[in-house]
């Protein structure tokens, strides 16, 4: 509930800010995009204000997007006019919930994991909702992989709700939660300037 009010709260700054680095980003929707089929239905939870749902979307038969936050999915949804790809729908919904319509063709989960308290939790979660030979892709922020005063810092700023409650994790922490889930990972890669946030493309057993 904390972590939905922080989001809450932070919806609006979060919707007028620019994305960090343009050409990484544009790198990480080409790459998703070349792995998803048209005939894909896909889940994205975590999608914040929707920005990459939209993205995406003309690229497959059905997208629906969560994210717990009801301010994150306000935003979403008010994108949702003329012009928007018809095949997109924006629910509130925790990253542990199951969502209608599953089992899906992959799911996509970019800067959440380090944000979710069950980690490990919330991959079952995703491979649950995924067709056998479903992907998985994600992005995720690794904080162990932080220097140590940054490290340090996060907790000081979370309790002074200037940054979000975080788990901190390594990549090799990652990828052992997402093997344990049964998924087999495919590909680890990171893309652009920062060195902290891997892409793991990981795959259901067909
Ligand atoms: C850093 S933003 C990332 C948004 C978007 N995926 C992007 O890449 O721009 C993290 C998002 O995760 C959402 N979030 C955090 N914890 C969540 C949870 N347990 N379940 C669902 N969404 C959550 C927040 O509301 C926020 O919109």
């Amino acid at each position: 509930m904390a972590t939905q009010l922080f989001w809450d709260r932070m919806a609006p700054k979060y919707a007028r800010k620019p994305v960090d680095d343009p050409d990484a980003y544009e790198e990480k929707l080409a790459l998703v995009a070349s792995m998803l089929k048209p005939s894909d239905r896909v889940l994205e939870i975590g999608c914040g204000t929707g920005t990459t749902a939209l993205r995406l979307a003309p690229k497959v038969t059905q997208y629906t997007a969560t994210d717990g936050s009801r301010g994150m999915i306000g935003i979403a949804n008010a994108k949702l006019g003329p012009g928007a790809p018809a095949n997109v729908t924006f629910h509130q919904a925790d990253a542990a919930d199951q969502i209608a319509g599953a089992p899906f063709d992959a799911v996509c989960a970019f800067s959440l994991l380090h944000l979710v308290e069950d980690v490990p939790g919330v991959v079952a979660n995703v491979y649950s909702q995924l067709r056998p030979g479903g992907l998985f892709l994600s992005k995720t922020v690794c904080t162990k992989a932080a220097a140590w005063p940054i490290r340090a810092l996060i907790p000081a700023l979370t309790t002074l709700r200037i940054a979000p409650r975080v788990t901190p994790l390594s990549e090799a922490d990652l990828l052992r939660f997402i093997e344990d889930a049964g998924f087999t990972v495919e590909r680890a890669m990171h893309l652009g300037k920062k060195r902290m946030s891997p892409i793991i493309v990981a795959r259901k057993p067909a």
